[in-house]
């Protein structure tokens, strides 16, 4: 049954009262602009995806502008890690492509980015943060998000790879 359930692509809430802990890897550098990141390097990230490699140069450089928040890491200058967060910074947020680089997954590093974003001060306050994943549900229950059973994403149209 259980099985069954993380199957099924989820709409995870973010519980109003996440803690905040060890939030920084050492030599990771942890950036809340989205000034720090160029169309160019997020989309040499977004090629280690299946749903972000075909996302033209174009479409990265509008979608930074039009997003609300975007956090990024560097290692040695280069970046390694990047999630972004669309709100209103009052009432309601999600939280879209979480992502590290291969050659630094399985460090924590993931986990401390989500910390660092979700504990921002201009995001802590929000009382509702939704994401949506199909695999990740395990990840972000320790993050502090939880699944409601009875609600299912209801998307307009399918989402492609994109
Ligand atoms: C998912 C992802 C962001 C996790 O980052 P990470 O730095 O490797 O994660 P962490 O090292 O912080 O791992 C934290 C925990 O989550 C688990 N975890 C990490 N990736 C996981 C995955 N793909 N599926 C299930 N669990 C995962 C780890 O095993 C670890 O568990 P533990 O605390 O019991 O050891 C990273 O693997 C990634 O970029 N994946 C490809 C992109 C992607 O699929 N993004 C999600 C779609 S928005």
């Amino acid at each position: 049954m259980m099985k069954k359930m993380k199957k099924k692509q989820r709409m995870i809430w973010m519980k109003q009262n996440f803690e905040n802990s060890d939030i920084i890897c050492p030599g990771y550098y942890y950036y809340d602009s989205k000034l720090a990141i160029t169309p160019e390097e997020l989309q040499d990230l977004y090629r280690f995806t299946l749903w972000g490699r075909s996302r033209s140069l174009e479409q990265i450089g509008k979608m930074l502008e039009g997003t609300s928040m975007c956090f990024s890491v560097r290692y040695n200058g280069k970046l390694v890690a990047f999630c972004r967060i669309i709100t209103d910074f009052v009432f309601r947020g999600s939280l879209w492509d979480v992502l590290v680089h291969p050659d630094h997954q399985g460090k924590g590093l993931g986990s401390s980015l989500l910390r660092y974003a979700l504990n921002h001060p201009a995001i802590k306050s929000v009382p509702l943060i939704v994401t949506y994943t199909s695999e990740l549900i395990d990840f972000m229950c320790k993050l502090g998000f939880e699944t409601r059973d009875g609600l299912l994403i209801m998307q307009r149209r399918p989402i492609e790879y994109s």
